[in-house]
């Protein structure tokens, strides 16, 4: 069967579809059917089936004898170390790291916070939360402890599992004080702290509160996989929306799995045994769904990171990595191969490495802009495929599926939708619009397994985020098209979220933070073009009266404040004091019209504009940044 005979086949009886795709994994009772439409529009799939996560990624490989196929290659060129993992071993290191939780007293339908880098203990601890039933929420270590702390208060862990530290090129990052300072501005207290103490970084434990990882593990007996529900909460990732809030998205246990499990084969044409490579960071959902559990459920290798695509040590390492562990599949974000790219132009790099295991390069993230996407294809000679997903959905949902028919190439559209995924564009009114018009992406509902059933305790914001703008379908968020042959093209977001080096990140959020500076009256913050990492945050503060601190000072202190209460991956440096911000004559900042001025490009004089004279104050004001009509 070719693309369009298996998007049909899924449109037309899903129960039947997603039925044959749950064989793919292994049940302890399997479900009585897959679609559980009975809280339309809220909806459930395999809802009654009984399984495991941690079994399906881990022990079932071991039990069909392939216990001694490495399950995690390690390679840190960080603290210059490679160390394999087999499946056994996974086996063996998880289940007595779930024993010693669940001695602690962590069972089915805990939460555990894990705020870890790139180490194979993210791993194991993650599938041990499996391994119990207890749903895990894996914190980005480029966030700040307040970040943190929000999400302690929002899941209520009763357990954090965290390393001593995380390794930055050129600075240590100290996981445990933040941790410590995250725990001190919680109102939630977790009952225990894991701490996995790394060589670099020794930490203090707190007597009474932390453990250390080995320790707690002495003499405990190993525990077996605890059989869940299919809609048991496997995981609660946090993701940016319009405001300081972030969203808890929760990934149901047996969708994620089918789906992943499904798009192994299918979307990435990879067989068990084979070594696919997400070089993102487990933090994300393309960590949670294709370092760990796509790759791991169905039996591949995947590969664990700890580096950077650039200086670490140089823009070789890619390719260092897919020579040493025979990658076959990459996937990473755009904005590395931007880095590469400006590293090393003309590739020279690429011939001093054997790339003859690559088959194909994936990006996702951001935008692929067509450039990076003809220079990598170039240097590598693979097929270079732009896929569409989001933290919400869990895997692609357009995409090109090479499992099974290699569509052609449109550079510039992540290709095609996914089976179960009815992709319409929409005008405001939420009518279709006819192939070629821009409007407002959404998909019809249900959406298929995998993807989000509600948000974490907060089923209302759920509804009206994602499904009350446009009755009957999800809306995703971003803007775009479909041509004639049904591609799509995603142009822009249509909220406040900014995706700075495939990160995705809320300007509500930082203006939040802004605002709270004793001296900003008011405050815009808007995502601006770069070349390195698609769109940078700009500020935009204006001053109580009667403030004479030097606006240098304001400015340095804000990017201060941006970088202690949001993070370092905020990447927040460009900020400047303006004397008002262009307002319609309701009072709405028009940001779209900032963004163009900003971008050095053409805009129209917006009708309801308060005071056209202020746009030309911005305009000097990103002059002085070394933006707008300064670029050009
Ligand atoms: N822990 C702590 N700090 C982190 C971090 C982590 N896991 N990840 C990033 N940071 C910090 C960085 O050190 C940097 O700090 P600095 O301001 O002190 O330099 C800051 O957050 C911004 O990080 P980033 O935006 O990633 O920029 P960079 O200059 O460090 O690297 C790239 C630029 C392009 C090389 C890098 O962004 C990259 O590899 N991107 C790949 C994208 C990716 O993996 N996306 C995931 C979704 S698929
Ligand atoms: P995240 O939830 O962090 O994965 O971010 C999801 C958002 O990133 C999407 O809503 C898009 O705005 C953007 N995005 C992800 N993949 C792509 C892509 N292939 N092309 C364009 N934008 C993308």
């Amino acid at each position: 069967m070719g693309y369009a005979e298996v998007y049909q086949a899924a449109k037309a009886d899903p129960n039947a579809f997603w039925m044959e795709a749950a064989k793919g994994i292994d049940w302890d009772e399997p479900p009585s059917k897959a679609l559980f439409d009975e809280n339309a529009p809220l909806y459930e799939w395999y809802a009654d089936g009984r399984l495991n996560g941690c079994w399906n990624a881990v022990d079932r490989h071991v039990q069909a004898g392939h216990g001694d196929r490495v399950a995690i290659i390690h390679d840190s060129p960080l603290t210059g170390t490679t160390h394999k993992i087999t499946y056994k071993e996974l086996q063996d290191r998880v289940a007595s790291l779930a024993g010693a939780l669940k001695a602690k007293g962590v069972e089915k339908g805990d939460r555990v916070i894990i705020y870890m880098p790139m180490v194979p203990e993210a791993l194991e601890a993650m599938l041990a939360c499996a391994r119990l039933g207890a749903i895990h929420s894996v914190v980005f270590g480029g966030f700040a402890a307040n970040e943190l702390a929000v999400r302690i208060d929002d899941c209520t862990p009763k357990c954090i599992i965290a390393a001593s530290c995380g390794i930055e090129p050129g600075r240590v990052v100290h996981y445990k004080p933040l941790l410590d300072g995250a725990l001190a501005l919680a109102d939630h207290e977790p009952e225990f702290c894991v701490i996995f103490q790394r060589e670099q970084e020794v930490a203090h434990l707190e007597e009474g509160r932390d453990v250390d990882w080995h320790a707690f593990q002495y003499g405990v007996a190993p525990a077996p996989c605890v059989p869940v529900e299919g809609n048991h909460p496997a995981y609660i990732l946090y993701t940016s929306g319009t405001t300081g809030q972030p969203k808890g998205v929760v990934r149901h246990t047996a969708g994620h799995l089918v789906a992943l499990n499904w798009s192994m084969r299918n979307l990435y044409d990879m067989n068990p045994g084979e070594v696919f490579w997400a070089a993102s960071d487990v933090g994300w959902v393309v960590g949670h769904s294709y370092i760990c559990y796509g790759p791991l459920t169905f039996g591949c290798t995947t590969v664990v990171f700890e580096g950077k695509p650039v200086g670490t040590p140089d823009a070789g390492t890619f390719w260092r990595v897919i020579e040493d562990h025979g990658v076959k599949c990459l996937f990473t974000a755009p904005t590395a191969f931007r880095a590469i790219k400006r590293d090393d132009p003309g590739g020279a790099l690429v011939g001093d490495y054997d790339l003859s295991s690559l088959e194909t390069l994936f990006l996702a993230g951001e935008r692929a802009d067509p450039d990076t996407i003809e220079w990598a294809q170039a240097q590598l000679g693979v097929p270079v495929i732009d896929h569409w997903w989001q933290t919400e959905t869990g895997w692609a949902i357009a995409g090109n599926p090479l499992g099974i028919e290699k569509l052609p190439v449109k550079i510039g559209s992540p290709s095609v939708a996914m089976p179960g995924y009815d992709v319409q564009i929409l005008d405001e009114g939420g009518h279709p619009l006819k192939p070629g018009t821009l409007g407002a992406i959404a998909v019809k509902l249900p959406l298929p397994p995998g993807t989000l059933p509600t948000l974490w305790q907060a089923e209302e914001r759920y509804r009206k985020s994602y499904l009350s703008h446009f009755p009957g379908y999800y809306e995703t968020g971003d803007a775009g098209m479909i041509d004639e042959d049904g591609y799509l093209y995603i142009m822009a977001r249509t909220d406040d979220v900014i995706n700075v080096a495939g990160h995705r990140l809320s300007t509500g959020g930082m203006e939040e933070v802004l605002a709270a500076h004793p001296e900003v009256a008011e405050c815009a913050v808007i995502g601006v073009s770069d070349p390195l990492k698609g769109q940078l945050p700009m500020g935009f503060l204006c001053l109580n009266k009667g403030v004479d601190t030097p606006a240098e000072e304001i400015v340095k202190d804000c990017v201060k404040l941006v970088r202690d209460r949001i993070g370092p991956v905020a990447a927040f440096k460009l900020a400047v004091v303006v004397n008002r911000l262009p307002k319609t004559r309701s009072g709405k900042i028009l940001r779209a019209t900032m963004v163009k001025i900003a971008d050095g490009e053409d805009y129209k004089m917006p009708a309801t504009i308060d005071d056209p004279a202020i746009l030309d104050e911005i305009a000097e004001a990103v002059k002085s940044l070394g933006y707008g009509a300064a670029r050009g």
